[in-house]
């Protein structure tokens, strides 16, 4: 499963990226205000920092606006894919630019007929929110089991399934068991997918052994 950072923080990317594991990076509009910097600037420097796709998200809600976006945001850099939201003019943007040969990510995914259309649509990526399912009492990663289903039938389609507001690393572990493509992981998560309280006593234990044998 590709691993994603979604984050606008370049700080938290660089030291993600460090890891040498990070596949691309998502950002979205709350995501770049709270970094308080320019849009164009940050992209590119994200895209300078990662070989991956970097998610830039249009904020027009008509399709035209969506593609004249879309396409400036092609230009800051090679690696930059288009984010829409699942909309009905969403859709129309990501045939137009996936047509036009721009990767388009498809975001704000909550249902598996949405994750079909977005398919049809040419969608290179999309990205169910598990989260927020979560978050109002329904299953979130029931819906990506749904979508990895459809999808598999259709071998034709090529879209990733891409699993988007992910909260802990128990969601990380359950889509990757159901073969989602790509986790866009918040860096706390990354961060703590890493850790184990047993690997951290087992290093100690290791090393004080070492030490008093030497002694
Ligand atoms: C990813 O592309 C989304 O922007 C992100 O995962 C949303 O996560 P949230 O529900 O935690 O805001």
């Amino acid at each position: 499963m590709k691993i994603f950072i979604d984050s606008a923080n370049v700080d938290e990317i660089r030291e993600a990226a460090s890891l040498g594991l990070v596949d691309g990076v998502t950002t979205n509009p709350s995501l770049v205000a709270k970094s308080g910097r320019d849009f164009r600037e940050v992209i590119e420097e994200i895209c300078s920092l990662v070989d991956g796709p970097v998610s830039a998200e249009v904020t027009g809600l008509q399709a035209d606006e969506m593609v004249a976006e879309g396409m400036e945001y092609a230009a800051w850099a090679d690696n930059v894919i288009i984010k829409v939201p699942l909309t009905r003019e969403g859709l129309k943007a990501c045939k137009r630019l996936s047509s036009d040969g721009i990767g388009v990510n498809v975001t704000l995914c909550f249902s598996a007929n949405q994750a079909l259309l977005a398919a049809k649509a040419g969608a290179t990526y999309i990205s169910p929110f598990i989260g927020r399912l979560d978050d109002i009492g329904h299953d979130g990663m029931q819906l990506i089991s749904d979508i990895v289903e459809i999808y598999n039938h259709y071998p034709n389609l090529e879209t990733e399934v891409l699993v988007a507001s992910v909260r802990h690393p128990r969601h990380v572990t359950e889509a990757a068991k159901l073969g989602a493509d790509v986790a866009t992981i918040p860096f706390p998560v990354l961060d703590k997918m890493l850790l184990h309280p047993k690997t951290d006593s087992g290093l100690e234990k290791f090393l004080k052994d070492w030490e008093n044998a030497k002694s």
